[in-house]
């Protein structure tokens, strides 16, 4: 699936050494289907050369304002028509100021004012003393009041070796927040509180019990809830995956951690999403040393207790979240996930069955709610979780938020 198909980006690059990453964002933009079109400000050109942008972009790249390339000699027209976006990427503190008081002295700053109807988005880069300048904070509130969106920025070190708010993000976290962008605002205002992956119950202590589970499908879900507007906090088990970005990952192990950091925050969420696979006992005599094998010993014996059930609890919880569980099923489906929905009290289940969806990239949804039942179609676990939050905020109440 290509996430910036039929997607024309204008891409402004200005005077800042974060031009280096640029270079990379337009080689994942590109593989994602974009059509990058590339203006560089005179400063931008000291940093990272027009070439490198060309052969990277496969287009011309502008810099000029008295380029006349173009038949009619107007680029700074021509381009953001039919453009999707405009992204300038770095935002140097000049370039923010120039934008913020409508400048128009080069190619780019013309082109911005001259943009009309196209969205303007800014990944500011610059010292955090320049990012935190008043005069920089002041055309920021200004600039959002025009409509202007930011990407960023990050904190941590800088190029000149301070450390501190102003660092541009990553190159895949400009691409993760462009293809957000795109993406309808169907859960904006709500909180969403998700957990994914599996939990995992100490026997001892290098020796687990867990579920199987990659925890894919959870993290496409926070990520396309924070597509979608949303707040997200994620509660994950153990998994190998990264956190999506702008998504608020809290890392546990056992049922009983998960349930403890859900209680903490299901109160102020207006939407629980409920997907890890949860291990349904733990393990009651685990062993505070490593257990011994003995060859001349029986095998030691576990003993399990009931592991809390965090659904069925947030669920039952007065005032509390609108709640969405899943189940995966090796048999029986409907029958299963019905059954379940009912005992946990949740409006809207989520089935699956287990051996096909189980660490695969695909899955295939079925959504079992009082009304009946609707299956998507089979389709990548990103796709899936785009879908799913479109139908549960076509679901949930208004006054939820
Ligand atoms: O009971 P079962 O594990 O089959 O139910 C699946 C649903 O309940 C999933 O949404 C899962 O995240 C949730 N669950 C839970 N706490 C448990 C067990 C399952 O929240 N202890």
């Amino acid at each position: 699936m290509l996430e910036l198909a039929n997607k024309r980006i204008v891409l402004g690059l200005t005077g800042g050494i974060a031009c280096y990453k640029i270079a990379e964002f337009v080689r994942r933009a590109i593989e994602q289907g974009a059509t990058i079109d590339v203006v560089m400000t005179e400063a931008a050109t000291h940093f990272i050369t027009p070439v490198t942008m060309q052969a990277l972009s496969g287009r011309p790249v502008y810099i000029d304002a008295w380029d006349a390339r173009m038949p009619n000699n107007m680029a700074h027209i021509n381009l953001t028509r039919g453009a999707d976006a405009i992204v300038i990427a770095p935002a140097s503190t000049d370039f923010l100021a120039k934008l913020a008081h409508g400048m128009a002295d080069d190619l780019l700053s013309t082109l911005c004012v001259a943009r009309g109807n196209c969205p303007l988005l800014a990944v500011p880069a610059m010292n955090r003393e320049m990012w935190l300048n008043p005069a920089t904070q002041r055309n920021k509130v200004l600039l959002e009041q025009d409509g202007v969106i930011f990407f960023g920025p990050a904190e941590g070190e800088q190029a000149c070796g301070e450390v501190g708010s102003g660092r541009m993000i990553e190159p895949d976290q400009i691409l993760a927040d462009l293809i957000a962008f795109f993406q309808p605002k169907v859960l904006a205002g709500h909180q969403v509180l998700v957990t994914a992956g599996p939990t995992s119950e100490r026997i001892d202590p290098v020796r687990v019990i867990t579920n199987r589970s990659s925890g894919k499908t959870g993290y496409a879900i926070a990520r396309a809830a924070r597509e979608a507007g949303a707040g997200v906090i994620l509660v994950s088990g153990p998994t190998a995956l990264p956190p999506p970005h702008g998504v608020q990952r809290i890392s546990v192990e056992s049922a009983r951690q998960m349930h403890d950091v859900v209680m903490q925050y299901a109160r102020s969420s207006s939407l629980f999403i409920s997907v890890a696979a949860v291990a349904d006992w733990y393990v009651a005599n685990a062993s505070d040393q490593k257990v011994k094998k003995m060859t001349d010993q029986a095998a030691p014996q576990l003993e399990f207790a009931p592991n809390p059930d965090i659904l069925a609890e947030v669920a039952a919880m007065k005032g509390g979240p609108w709640c969405v569980g899943f189940a995966a099923e090796t048999e029986k489906l409907d029958e299963h996930a019905e059954s379940k929905r009912r005992r946990k009290g949740v409006p809207l289940l989520v089935g699956n069955i287990a051996q096909l969806v189980m660490d695969a990239d695909v899955t295939q949804m079925v959504l079992f709610e009082d009304s009946g039942k609707t299956a998507l179609p089979p389709q990548p676990k990103m796709q899936a979780a785009r879908a799913l939050i479109a139908a549960i905020a076509e679901r949930i109440p208004r006054n939820t938020l």
